[in-house]
């Protein structure tokens, strides 16, 4: 497997593995059982790295255009607004009903949909 194939499976696992342990929590609802919410959280890191090595390994090099950029960029805010939108759905006191939570089941899809048509357009 070349190192760009690592990464990208690496990539989708990390998709898969948050996916599933968010579903998992949303079922099981609070408190959330520590060893799920953490595997959640630290998936969520990997997948960041993983957009960021996957993207950096598809440029054959070539000089990144705005679209490429300005796409990356909207991948990347997708993923933070995830990641900040869990934080507050997870924070004592709060419920997962409100706009935190109802974004926090939006915002990750738009995170894979950015994140897979970045690695579509940076691709040489
Ligand atoms: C890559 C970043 C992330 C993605 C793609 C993601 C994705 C998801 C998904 C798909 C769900 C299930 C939502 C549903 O029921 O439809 C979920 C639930 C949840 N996520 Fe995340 N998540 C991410 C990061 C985080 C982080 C960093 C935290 C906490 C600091 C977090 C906390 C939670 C919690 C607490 C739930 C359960 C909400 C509930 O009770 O309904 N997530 N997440």
């Amino acid at each position: 497997m070349t190192s760009t194939w690592f990464h990208i499976a690496a990539l989708a696992i990390a998709f898969l593995l948050v996916f599933a342990s968010g579903y998992r929590m949303s079922r099981i609802g609070k408190p959330y059982p520590t060893g799920i919410f953490t595997a959640h959280k630290l998936a969520s890191l990997v997948v960041l790295a993983f957009l960021v090595l996957s993207v950096r390994s598809v440029n054959g090099g070539s000089y990144p255009t705005v679209l490429e950029w300005t796409v990356l960029t909207l991948a990347v805010f997708a993923m933070l607004a995830t990641m900040s939108t869990g934080g507050f759905v997870s924070a004592p006191g709060r419920s997962s009903q409100g706009l935190a939570g109802r974004l926090h089941r939006v915002t990750p899809y738009l995170a894979v949909l950015l994140a897979a048509t970045s690695l579509v357009i940076w691709w040489d």
